[in-house]
């Protein structure tokens, strides 16, 4: 059956567009005049909060995430505040307890959040159940998101399963999340057509500018029927971000898959997010012209990974390796089983990559993560790991194949305690909640704030 209804638009400047090209550093005030405009627009949903803003406005920016979450509420009263959520890692790094994953997702929904979109790195759905019971519980709409990647387990079928265990889970909508910008046009015309076929959910597409295909990707995803696209107004659209929400309403423009969206509406709001490109460029010292670079077709690294890999390798005055560690990625991404690309796979694979060039032989010195990848601590990978890999990581230590939170106690009641005994023993759960997924910064912000 052909969709024949309007193509919905997700809005991301406030949220990807800004992590994806000026490092995540957009300021709350640099949101407030324009929101009540976006919120008229008539978006589906605008991408606000979650992802790396939680850390960015603790770290960088003397923000605390939960109020930015209510001032946005305050000033959105029509369009749903969507957020990004990684599953059973919540906005950080390491796998939590379900009783701190359960709560963040309900303070959450209290503060605002009215779309949650969970994702796994390396789409292990029972890394999401907890997470997506919360958001149940708490009556957001859940939306599920399939890492996409290219690799002998990624294929359609492999997809379509992962989101039939997403919607199983009481997912109310399925995300394709190509973070890295790989999905090809064609591909996404057959992985949107096999989905659709064979769902009934809503599905969402949400790709990166960062090889180049992006606008095309989306036509294609929207021939096939798709419902939604996820895009950045222009000044932080393209480059790592999303395509530009004003060309793909022009775009559609007369089509049976007419937006219904004004672009001209659109235009003063951009004209205002230029302005504010500008003002990050110059305070945060950043360079938010980032070009498209087509090597991310081979390598599969998401947006701002290449920079950052090399920037790091620059410091460290070993620039001239840094191919050599591009190509030493696919390899031990393919011994690790094949994971994504995306926080935290991204960094584990990139990292194991650089200590194998620059030790000068493989696996000699192995970080923890990637020893936890091999134990099965991040749930279970697409693919096999690489049998001598395994043997030389595990010895006869047994491997990991429950859901790897079931091994975690619950945390809430000593992080609170930890926080009293640091010196805030009234903190609201809120202030707890960030300690928990970002200890030293949250306490440092405390330091300044809560004193
Ligand atoms: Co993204």
């Amino acid at each position: 059956m052909t969709n024949s209804t309007p193509v919905k638009i997700v809005e991301t400047v406030l949220r990807d567009g800004h992590q994806s090209l000026a490092a995540t550093r957009m300021r709350m005030e640099d949101m407030i005049p324009v929101l009540e405009q976006l919120d008229e627009v008539g978006y589906h949903a605008l991408e606000a909060w979650g992802g790396a803003t939680f850390d960015s406005c603790l770290r960088f920016l003397n923000e605390d995430p939960w109020q930015r979450l209510r001032t946005l509420r305050k000033h959105l009263t029509k369009t749903p505040i969507q957020m990004l959520l990684r599953g059973q890692n919540i906005l950080g790094y390491n796998n939590y307890a379900d009783d701190v994953v359960r709560e963040f997702v309900h303070r959450s929904v209290d503060n605002g959040v009215r779309i949650i979109r969970v994702f796994d790195a390396l789409n292990d759905v029972r890394n999401l159940e907890c997470a997506m019971k919360a958001a149940k519980e708490s009556g957001a709409h859940v939306q599920g998101a399939l890492v996409y990647t290219i690799s002998p387990y990624h294929k359609d079928e492999d997809f379509l399963r992962v989101a039939k265990d997403l919607i199983s889970l009481g997912a109310d909508s399925i995300c394709i999340k190509d973070m890295a910008g790989l999905l090809s046009p064609y591909a996404a015309y057959s992985l949107v057509k096999t989905l659709k076929a064979e769902t009934t959910v809503p599905i969402d597409l949400h790709t990166h500018y960062t090889s180049g295909m992006g606008s095309m990707t989306y036509l294609k995803a929207i021939e096939a029927g798709v419902d939604i696209i996820d895009c950045a107004l222009s000044p932080f659209a393209l480059g790592t971000s999303q395509p530009a929400t004003e060309a793909m309403i022009a775009a559609l423009e007369g089509t049976e898959r007419d937006t219904g969206l004004s672009k001209d509406k659109l235009f003063p709001i951009a004209d205002f997010f230029r302005g504010v490109k500008t003002s990050l460029e110059k305070d945060f010292k950043l360079n938010t012209n980032i070009s498209i670079d087509t090597k991310v077709l081979t390598y599969q690294i998401p947006g701002g990974m290449l920079s950052n890999m090399l920037n790091q390798m620059k410091e460290q005055g070993a620039e001239d390796k840094y191919p050599l560690v591009l190509e030493e990625m696919p390899r031990v991404r393919a011994e690790l089983g094949y994971p994504p690309l995306v926080t935290p796979t991204s960094q584990i694979v990139g990292s194991m990559a650089a200590f194998n060039v620059m030790v000068g032989e493989r696996y000699k010195i192995v970080p923890r993560e990637v020893k936890d990848i091999v134990r099965g601590k991040y749930g279970r990978t697409p693919g096999p790991i690489d049998p001598e890999l395994m043997k030389l990581i595990l010895g006869d230590e047994p491997r990991i194949d429950h859901r790897p939170a079931d091994d975690i106690p619950p945390q809430l009641e000593s992080l609170k305690q930890d926080l009293a005994a640091k010196g805030f023993p009234n903190a609201s759960m809120e202030d707890v909640l960030s300690y928990a997924v970002f200890p030293d910064v949250a306490l440092a912000f405390f330091e300044k704030n809560r004193r």
